[in-house]
């Protein structure tokens, strides 16, 4: 069976984007792939954060990874930082990353721009050193993400490659181990629509957990008067009739996507129906539908949370087949790279 990761920082609330770049596309993905889905809380500290607030956040994340629909007896949910071999390969892998390929990320620098070096830990620097440990211990094929990750995993596959050159092949033969290549080399799967969704009071930048404003966001949490509110108030424009791809209407083409996403209808069939909609008559359609898909992962969700037992056996679980196989690279990559062992 090929192999699929992925994970979400369990930073701020899980909103819309998340859903529909990300963990939504994980639930097709769990019956027919090997699966693993993590919980990246290493990833969570290189930004200032709160220590009260760390273990409770990423509990929740799992839980919402299960509301969702992750079913884990098929795939694999887990802690981050309860795999020891994370961290580990992302000091041997950053051995041989360049810097200048890590400030060439445009996550860092954005970032970093907005609050200056000497605010900056390194480790939003490495970050994507990390992300690629994540994806290369378990010998991924394919992660799915949103559009903002594209970067990351080009990066995750040249580190790969150059592992390989570097140390794989006859060299690790050489040494004692099987030879050929260390690390398999993943692809990105970005979904058709949903890669890339927009804020609501902007729809030129992303749906983002760190925009000051909530009402930019509808988080998978949000009651339904939230929701309610947040269309209610969110930005249109005065065309008439509503349609997609209209690069004069950022707002219309996300609110449409997000409608045929929360819906399951086709692109075609929410152009049809939309077509001669005012945005009057187009909201309250779009709020009950946000609602009617959100309510039952809202509800498991909370079922989940009432029982705290599970979740840890769950993660508990989850974390000792991940690490049987993460330990099993990290011993390949030792060895190839000449370590005593
Ligand atoms: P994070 O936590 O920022 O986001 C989690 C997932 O949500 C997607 N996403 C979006 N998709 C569509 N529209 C949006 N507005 C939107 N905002 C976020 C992201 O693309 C991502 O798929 N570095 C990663 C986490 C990570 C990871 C990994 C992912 C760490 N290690 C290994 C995959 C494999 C991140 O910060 O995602």
């Amino acid at each position: 069976k090929k192999r699929i990761v992925s994970g979400v920082q369990p930073t701020g609330s899980i909103h819309l984007g998340n859903y529909l770049g990300a963990i939504k596309n994980w639930i097709d993905l769990q019956n027919a792939y090997d699966t693993l889905f993590f919980i990246v809380d290493l990833h969570a500290i290189t930004l200032p954060y709160d220590t009260q607030q760390l273990s409770k956040a990423t509990k929740e994340t799992a839980a919402i990874y299960l509301a969702c629909g992750v079913d884990p007896s098929k795939a694999s949910v887990f802690v981050q930082s309860h795999v020891r071999a994370h961290v580990e390969l992302m000091w041997l892998l950053s051995s041989t990353t360049p810097i200048g390929w890590l400030n060439r990320m445009i996550q860092f620098k954005e970032k970093s721009l907005k609050a200056g070096d000497e605010n900056v830990g390194v480790a939003l620097l490495t970050y994507p050193v990390l992300m690629a440990s994540d994806i290369l211990l378990y010998q991924s094929d394919y992660v799915p993400v949103g559009d903002d990750q594209k970067q990351h995993l080009e990066l995750t596959r040249e580190l790969a490659q150059r592992v390989n050159y570097l140390y794989g092949g006859r060299k690790w033969k050489k040494l004692g181990g099987r030879g050929g290549a260390i690390f398999k080399v993943p692809e990105p799967l970005i979904p058709p629509a949903g890669a890339r969704v927009m804020s609501l009071t902007d729809g030129l930048s992303k749906m983002s957990k760190s925009a000051p404003s909530d009402q930019s966001r509808i988080n998978l949490l949000d009651p339904k008067d939230v929701v309610n509110n947040k269309i209610k108030r969110c930005k249109t424009d005065s065309f008439p009739g509503l349609e997609f791809d209209n690069s004069e209407r950022p707002e219309c083409n996300n609110l449409l996507s997000i409608y045929q996403l929360v819906t399951g209808k086709t692109k075609q069939e929410v152009a049809e129906e939309c077509r001669d909609m005012n945005w009057g008559t187009f909201k309250p359609v779009l709020t009950d539908a946000l609602i009617a898909h959100l309510h039952p992962i809202q509800v498991r969700y909370g079922e989940i949370m009432s029982d705290a037992s599970y979740l840890d056996s769950v993660l508990a679980e989850g974390a000792r087949k991940a690490a049987d196989i993460a330990d099993n690279t990290l011993k390949n990559v030792y060895q190839a790279m000449g370590f005593l062992r």
